[in-house]
């Protein structure tokens, strides 16, 4: 696979075409997840839970996710790395660029930071010293305190107004993809139509330009509670790697996810 960049994930929206992306933290499932052609490889601030037993995201550090961006850029076959500025890690524009350095001397070739309109300021900043950034809306988990649990966000109309009224000047200053999280199905194909750049579901329904789950919970190894929009790849397979590889011909099939892995 040649390498994936922005333009690759652009020129595929416009064509209307999906792609998929996936959660790793090390060099082997790196190389696992990138040699199956899985677009983007997102090295989640999920590892707080994921590796680390963490109830939320919030004790992960920014030493802790260059370490693991840099384990999975060393695996890495030609995706696009994308990495995670945790928890109060971007509080003002100033400590974004200076952390979003650290990630991308990592190895990341995007960032990712979770909020909406108050993010202008600092992804304008990085946008114009070039680093590329995706903005995580709806459910933002870094945030599960004040929301009070991780819950399907933009029920009603006003705050869904509000999404789409975000996702639109977060466009505008620079952000190069949107991902949203746990919002209903029909606002995030509102979204994705509304704005140009890729956007990134899970939990999102069927209709956004891409999907991102995490990789343990697709190969059935996450404890506890399977969240409605997850699917067992591994149920089907044989292989971890043909597990990974089924879920990037169903995310570009337009299989998966169906609407019964979304929200109303
Ligand atoms: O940290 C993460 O893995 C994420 C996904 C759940 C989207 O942000």
């Amino acid at each position: 696979m040649n390498n994936v960049t922005l333009h690759t994930l652009s020129a595929l929206k416009q064509d209307g075409k999906k792609f998929a992306v996936l959660t790793a933290y090390d060099a082997c499932f790196a190389q696992l997840v990138s040699s199956a052609g899985t677009e983007v490889i997102l090295v989640g601030d999920s590892l707080g839970m994921v590796l680390q037993g963490h109830d939320s995201t919030l004790p992960v550090t920014v030493d802790e996710m260059a370490y693991h961006t840099r384990c999975v850029a060393g695996g890495n076959q030609g995706a696009m790395v994308m990495s995670d500025l945790p928890f109060m890690s971007y509080a003002t524009p100033e400590q974004a660029m200076l952390n979003a350095g650290k990630l991308m001397q990592a190895g990341a070739h995007i960032i990712k930071i979770e909020g909406g309109a108050w993010l202008a300021e600092t992804i304008a900043l990085l946008a114009d010293r070039g680093v590329p950034v995706c903005a995580h809306l709806g459910l933002t988990p870094q945030a599960v305190n004040r929301l009070g649990g991780y819950r399907v966000q933009g029920r009603d109309a006003t705050s869904a107004r509000q999404m789409i009224d975000d996702a639109i000047v977060l466009e505008q200053q620079g952000a190069s993809m949107l991902l949203l999280e746990c919002v209903p199905s029909l606002l995030a194909g509102e979204i994705s139509r509304a704005v140009d750049i890729p956007v990134i579901g899970i939990g999102a329904g069927p209709q956004t330009d891409a999907q991102v789950l995490v990789l343990h919970d697709m190969l059935g190894i996450t404890a506890g509670r399977k969240p409605r929009f997850v699917k067992d790849f591994m149920a089907d397979a044989d292989s971890i790697a043909g597990a990974i590889q089924s879920y990037g011909e169903q995310v570009r099939a337009g299989t998966f996810p169906a609407d019964e892995h979304g929200f109303e």
